[in-house]
């Protein structure tokens, strides 16, 4: 599949998810729990193919090199917002305020990339290798997704430490 609907589908997900929870009040514990997990889970992995795949490929180019950039410390404060919720308890009155936070900034962040970013790709990059990218992008996720919770973050934390520290 070409990378870029293939990661398109993904924010499309994230963002589905992201509504959910922002409906969600203090007394809803347990939805809120497991759609934070679902959401945590979709964006590391997310943001795990991104980081080993598709920003080294575009980081090439000089036209996506400041955009990519921005994208990794994006990532970063994602990553920072979402661990402070993790640590909240769901009924805690400043869960709400600090999901409505990281959906803002994810929902920036899709922007940024389907905006600006995808758009330069699909004048840099031909479709067959589009195409390719997806095809490893895809490979990965695969490979990401049979991991549990803990090795996930190991994963995602050995990408950060190279691309965002
Ligand atoms: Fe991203
Ligand atoms: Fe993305």
């Amino acid at each position: 599949m070409d990378a870029l609907k293939l990661l398109k589908q993904d924010h499309d997900k994230v963002k589905k998810i992201l509504s959910e929870l922002d409906e969600t009040g203090e007394k809803a514990v347990k939805t809120r729990t497991t759609l934070f997990a679902k959401l945590k889970r979709e964006l590391t992995i997310h943001e795990i193919i991104e980081e080993e795949i598709l920003y080294p490929a575009f980081e090439e180019q000089a036209k996506l090199k400041d955009i990519v950039l921005e994208g990794y410390q994006e990532h970063h404060v994602v990553d920072l917002i979402l661990g402070e919720l993790a640590q909240l308890s769901p009924d805690d009155e400043k869960w709400g305020a600090k999901l409505s936070v990281a959906k803002e900034n994810v929902e920036h962040h899709i922007e940024e990339e389907e905006g600006d970013m995808f758009k330069k790709a699909r004048q840099l990059f031909d479709s067959g290798e589009l195409e390719q990218l997806g095809q490893r992008l895809e490979a990965r996720k695969k490979e990401v997704e049979k991991e549990t919770p803990e090795e996930l973050q190991e994963t995602r934390d050995e990408a950060h430490e190279e691309n965002a520290a």
